[in-house]
């Protein structure tokens, strides 16, 4: 199939900046689909591509690093132009090619994320009493604005009448809710010229980038959608009110790239373990010691905001949930190295307040729901240099055939280390 989409399976953090720098190796397109500079999808490279070797990136596609790849932000991104313009010439600085209009597109009908939107997400936050911890990057606020039809678009930015008008028209809304909070109104003018700005230097990348994609497609173009976040912080799946202002799984593909739906492969990308960053629901969660020392193995940091990430168990009742609403072929298991030395343990079923087990991801009360764990012993070896699935330690063989027999979906691929190279094909 010509088209693969990589979605992360729980609460994002999962790895897909690796997988889709190596799958981007066989691809001529990457596309971002979703979510906005609350990404951080973290490479590490070979020093002679990158320099230091890890390259965090947070709007640009993890293509950008293969010459080849021509690499799309989607009409379903929100986008904070001063924001991409700065990580455009971080990149840059760093020795890695990016020549807007060849290999790197913004789709004109992306909406576009200001300074006022972020000031709204830290003030919306203060106000509730049930915090959902965003990153604070303004993601929902412009998705917000998408809805009530009062958004700017990358495409307004270089068209300055629009733009002064929509901005204007944008300010009234906003000062309704700064004014009252004590916080500076939203400058017009001042906006109004850093977005010229960021747009004169964009100009070349703006494009109709749904229509670029169906002709490529219709040329049999390897099309590559880099999902952001993850299953369970999709606005209608995830586990709501605590989830991203997006469409984080496979649906959010087709909306949010202008492709008509087709077939397409699709890969989830799951940890070994499970870890949430920010507020809500977890039912594995662990807050015992052993949460502090997978939190150190796996280096659990956000890359976005530097939060420590929470730690739980594996979680395969919440696996197959997001394998059946992505409809994911096959997973690849991240990060099965951090669990040397430590037990193995796999939520099978959740027990509901009422007594019953059941395997369905509830809508409600998720952090209610007991989980029944399997348990299982660990590995003590160091499997980071493992390239065949038959040369790992029988327990770790035996964790992942018991992750694929209750989730029901393959593991096609495990990754042991963040290195390029670090993966086991099965
Ligand atoms: P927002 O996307 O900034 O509105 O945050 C909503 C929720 O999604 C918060 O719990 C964030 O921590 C979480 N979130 C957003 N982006 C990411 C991500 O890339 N990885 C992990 N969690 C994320």
């Amino acid at each position: 199939m010509p088209t693969t989409c990589v979605v992360g399976i729980l609460w994002g953090d999962e790895g897909k900046g690796k997988v889709i720098d190596y799958l981007a190796a066989e691809t001529d397109y990457v596309v971002r689909f979703g979510g906005g500079h609350n990404a951080g999808h973290t490479l590490v490279l070979p020093p002679e591509i990158a320099g230091e070797g890890k390259l965090v990136l947070h709007l640009v596609p993890s293509g950008i690093v293969h010459s080849h790849t021509v690499n799309v932000i989607g009409n379903g991104v929100v986008v904070d132009p001063i924001h991409l313009c700065q990580e455009i010439e971080k990149l840059q600085k760093r020795g890695i090619s990016i020549e807007l209009g060849r290999n790197m597109l913004v789709s004109e009908r992306a909406h576009v994320i200001l300074e006022a939107h972020q000031r709204q997400d830290q003030l919306a936050e203060s106000g509730r009493n049930s915090k959902i911890g965003t990153t604070g990057r303004g993601i929902g606020p412009a998705y917000s604005d998408r809805c009530g039809r009062i958004g700017l678009r990358v495409g307004d930015l270089i068209r300055p009448d629009t733009l002064r008008q929509a901005l204007t028209a944008l300010a009234v809304q906003k000062n309704v809710l700064f004014e009252p909070a004590g916080m500076a109104p939203l400058d017009v003018d001042a906006t109004f010229d850093q977005l010229v700005a960021a747009g004169e230097k964009l100009r070349p990348a703006i494009v109709d980038a749904g229509l670029v994609l169906r002709q490529a497609r219709n040329a049999g173009k390897r099309i590559l959608l880099e999902g952001a976040q993850g299953c369970l912080l999709d606005l209608e799946h995830g586990t709501y009110p605590f989830v991203t202002s997006s469409h984080a799984t496979t649906g959010g593909a087709y909306s949010g790239t202008g492709m008509p739906p087709h077939e397409m492969l699709t890969v989830g990308i799951v940890k070994a373990y499970a870890t949430r960053v920010g507020e809500g629901p977890f039912p594995t969660e662990l807050f015992d010691e052993t949460a502090e020392q997978l939190r150190a193995a796996g280096k659990e940091y956000g890359s976005t905001t530097g939060r420590p990430r929470r730690i739980g168990w594996f979680d395969t009742v919440a696996v197959r949930y997001s394998g059946g609403i992505s409809g994911a072929h096959e997973l690849v298991l991240t990060s099965l190295d951090v669990l040397q030395g430590f037990p193995l343990k796999l939520a099978v079923d959740y027990k509901l307040a009422d007594g019953t087990l059941t395997k369905n991801l509830p809508a409600f009360d998720l952090d209610k729901v007991e989980p029944q764990f399997l348990e299982m012993p660990g590995f003590d070896e160091n499997i980071c240099d493992v390239r065949d699935f038959d040369a790992l330690p029988q327990n770790a063989k035996n964790y992942v055939t018991a992750i694929e027999e209750h989730t029901g979906l393959r593991v096609g691929t495990i990754s042991v280390g963040p290195g390029r190279d670090q993966l086991i094909k099965r």
